[in-house]
């Protein structure tokens, strides 16, 4: 596999040319699935109304907002990515729909300015198939660095099942009918095949669950829909 795909100026370019689409596709994509892992992946973090900080990291357009701020109500919520095109959407929509009070940061969060032991939350829905080993080993450090002592974090993303049967359609659906339906809808075939090509490659989050573990967080690997989708949560104890 070409590890140029890796490049976060590659990946940059492709989440900038997918923006228009992509909370449509995202939809259709997971019929809906995804809204609901977007609550699920929360529900390790206890409901409370404190002032926590928490940080959306790779945010697209914010479709986590608002799960985030039914389980966290009074939580100062900042998000993290570095797609411009995407945070157009995410700026419009902090605007619309949630007062204007997202802080929104465009910065890569492989080298990022975000403050040390700041953070008493830290979430990614769908942003870990674009990293390889070695990013995903600086992100875990990241992850580390920016969350306080005690502080929580929880990950999800698209995976291979591991049933064979259902490994062949949700590839098959994924790979071939997903870029049908983007060229067919939107137009954006290209972009959609890719999203399969880093799932492929991903497979799980299992790798990611064990390079958090190496870096001293008490982590949990969690499973979704057989496997449709799969991550982990966690905290920094020390
Ligand atoms: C698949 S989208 C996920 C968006 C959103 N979290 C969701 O739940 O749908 C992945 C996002 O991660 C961003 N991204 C990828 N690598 C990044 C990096 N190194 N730093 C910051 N953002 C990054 C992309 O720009 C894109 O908006």
């Amino acid at each position: 596999m070409d590890d140029n795909i890796y490049n976060p100026e590659f990946v940059k370019r492709l989440f900038n040319r997918m923006s228009r689409s992509y909370e449509r596709m995202n939809y259709i994509t997971s019929f809906g699935f995804s809204i609901r892992w977007r609550k699920q992946f929360l529900s390790s973090f206890h409901s409370t109304k404190e002032k926590a900080e928490i940080i959306d990291l790779l945010a697209g357009m914010g479709e986590t907002w608002k799960s985030v701020k039914h389980k966290l109500p009074n939580s100062n919520l900042t998000v993290l990515d570095f797609s411009e095109e995407m945070l157009k959407y995410a700026k419009r929509k902090s605007k619309e729909k949630f007062n204007d009070e997202i802080l929104i940061l465009q910065q890569d969060i492989l080298q990022n300015q975000l403050t040390a032991n700041h953070y008493d939350f830290v979430i990614c829905a769908f942003g870990l198939k674009t990293f390889n080993r070695e990013q995903l080993e600086i992100f875990a450090q990241e992850i580390k660095r920016i969350l306080k002592v005690g502080g929580q974090f929880s990950f999800i993303e698209i995976s291979k099942p591991s049933h064979k049967i259902l490994k062949t359609l949700y590839g098959f659906y994924l790979g071939k009918i997903i870029p049908i339906l983007g060229k067919l809808l939107l137009g954006d075939p290209k972009e959609y095949k890719m999203l399969w090509k880093y799932t492929d490659q991903f497979e799980n989050a299992k790798n990611a669950n064990d390079i958090f573990a190496k870096a001293g967080l008490k982590t949990e690997f969690v499973s979704y829909f057989y496997g449709c989708a799969t991550g982990f949560y966690g905290q920094k104890t020390e």
